[in-house]
């Protein structure tokens, strides 16, 4: 006969395994076919082995509207709990698509607030896998309310601890702000997409037609809109990126990353000396600059595909995790826009958050003209870097590769706007403009009277070119720190970092800044 305490036990058994198959076999066979995990594969993988530990498995919902008291399932279409990612502790929500479509009810928001109450308070990342149909439609209000009790908390845990968001499946409706307010979105390309309405209401309200994907999927958000900071192919590269992408981070903004182990040793590299063109209207790739100067291989794009003309991304320097913008001369001749400004404001700010030291290359002609760049606020987005980057506290070197033109100069980490250290290589050009359409300017009525124009305007070209297109005149003043040679540029910057690992600045008092959104 069976002992009482065997069934105590049994009972709690039946329930922990009915939480594990979720919405049941056929539902989890149709996860599958969709070449998607399920939440717990998804927590499995993403974990290290055995630190799961899950908060709330027997939870069920309350509603007791169309029948829903009949259809109960543990967990109810979310798997909590805490657990470490190479050692170190994050807590993890994981909605189940196979209860009732990973929609959000009342009970299922409660237990995604817990962890991040918690997470907040211990000081350690958020990580959310989003795989659901949105608000519990039989739930009403009720699970309106539990969407704006996370946005809420969103906002709380903003730069207290990472939070990172994977979209793994359907997200929409409003149900899109909540990863929107969180430092970084993956998407899942062909088995995700985001949009705050679909297809559908597109067609009434708009006429067009256009499909989910095309609405809103990872290439769509990666792309036109940025909303998504990474795609992945599948799953499994969705959660390694996650892994990886923690790697860069501080568990919360009251610590820094732990540096790798790396011993300095010899720090020249040669390559560097090659990559500016003689021809200074000649694009080079930036990247190239990137990886002559980090830790081999550790370069980390966010926002690959979007706003390329300027790069933003997590590299290592010496072992230690340091977040670099940089202009891309390849794209728009690296030109600031609507677009790269408000990316690379959003990444700087970031980095300040979480005590990131900042690393700024510069080959910028200056702000893209244009009316479509006027109308679209050029104005208003290009003071977001400029603010971003005025306002960050954290270490902020500078290194001008080629051009640093107008207003652009003074944007991307200039000295005047608190940059800490400020390098040149021989090749800048740190003027108003470039040489050319200064000359125009200044010499319009002695080229116009001259008796060959275009000689008179080369002439005059040269000259300005000589006096201006250097960095000597910058430096001559210290607005410049040191000009230097481009071999030397990863060793000056390892001993730069490590000088300014103990800055302290003090700011005035105040609520906070209103930066120009
Ligand atoms: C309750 C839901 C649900 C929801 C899906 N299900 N969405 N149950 N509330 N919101 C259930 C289905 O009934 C089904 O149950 C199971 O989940 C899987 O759904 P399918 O439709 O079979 O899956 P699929 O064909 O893959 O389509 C997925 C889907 C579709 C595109 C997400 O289910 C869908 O359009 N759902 C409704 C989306 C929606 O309108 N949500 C509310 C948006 S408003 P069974 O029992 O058959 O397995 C909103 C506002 C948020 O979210 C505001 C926050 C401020």
């Amino acid at each position: 006969m069976e002992s009482k305490i065997e069934s105590i036990i049994e009972k709690l058994d039946s329930r922990i395994s009915l939480a594990h198959i979720g919405g049941g076999e056929d539902r989890i066979k149709k996860q599958h076919a969709k070449k998607k995990l399920t939440a717990r594969e998804r927590v499995e993988y993403l974990l290290d082995e055995e630190s799961f530990e899950e908060m709330g498995i027997l939870v069920t919902h309350r509603c007791t509207d169309f029948g829903m008291e009949n259809e109960l399932f543990f967990g109810d279409g979310v798997v909590t709990g805490y657990g470490t990612i190479h050692g170190r502790l994050v807590y993890i929500f994981a909605q189940d698509f196979t209860v009732f479509g990973g929609s959000l009810s009342e009970t299922h928001a409660e237990k995604i607030c817990k962890i991040m109450d918690q997470a907040i308070k211990v000081g350690a990342p958020v990580i959310g896998l989003n795989d659901s149909g949105g608000a519990r439609i039989q739930e009403g209000v009720r699970s309106l309310g539990g969407y704006a009790d996370i946005f809420y908390r969103n906002v709380q845990a903003s730069g207290v601890v990472p939070q990172l968001s994977a979209i793994m499946g359907p997200c929409a409706g409003g149900a899109v702000y909540s990863p929107a307010m969180t430092d970084f979105t993956i998407m899942v390309e062909d088995t995700s997409y985001m949009f705050v309405t679909g297809p559908n209401v597109v067609k009434t309200v708009t006429n067009e037609d256009v499909t989910s994907e095309e609405l809103g999927g990872a290439s769509t958000h990666s792309t036109k809109s940025g909303v998504t900071h990474l795609t992945a192919s599948n799953d499994v590269q969705c959660l390694e990126d996650i892994k990886t992408l923690l790697s860069y981070l501080p568990q919360n903004n009251r610590e820094t990353t732990k540096k790798t182990p790396y011993e300095i040793g010899n720090e020249i590299r040669l390559k560097l000396e090659d990559i500016i063109p003689d021809n200074a209207n000649k694009p080079y790739d930036m990247h190239e600059v990137i990886s002559g100067i980090i830790d081999e291989e550790s370069f980390f794009e966010i926002h690959k595909d979007y706003a390329e003309n300027i790069i933003v991304g997590f590299a290592r320097l010496a072992g230690r995790s340091i977040g670099i913008v940089a202009n891309q001369p390849m794209n728009l001749a690296g030109c600031l826009d609507v677009k790269s400004s408000v990316k690379a404001a959003r990444f700087t700010r970031f980095c300040d958050c979480f005590n990131i030291p900042l690393l700024v290359l510069v080959d910028v002609p200056g702000f893209l003209p244009g009316t479509d760049q006027e109308w679209n606020g050029i104005i208003t987005n290009g003071s977001k870097l400029l603010y971003a980057l005025s306002e960050a506290t954290v270490p902020r070197i500078t290194v001008i590769t080629r051009k640093a033109y107008g207003g652009a100069y003074d944007v991307m980490n200039s000295k005047h706007i608190g940059a800490d250290m400020n390098f040149a290589w021989p090749t800048a050009e740190i003027a108003v403009m470039g040489a050319k359409g200064a000359a125009e300017i200044i010499f319009k009525n002695e080229i116009k009277a001259a008796s060959n124009p275009e000689e008179k305007w080369k002439e005059r070209e040269a000259e300005y070119a000589y006096k201006f297109a250097d960095p000597y005149r910058a430096a001559r003043r210290g607005f410049i720190d040191e000009v230097i040679y481009p071999k030397n540029t990863r060793r000056k910057l390892i001993k730069a970092f490590q000088m300014l690992e103990g800055k302290e600045v003090a700011l005035p008092i105040r609520k906070h800044g209103n930066i120009p959104l």
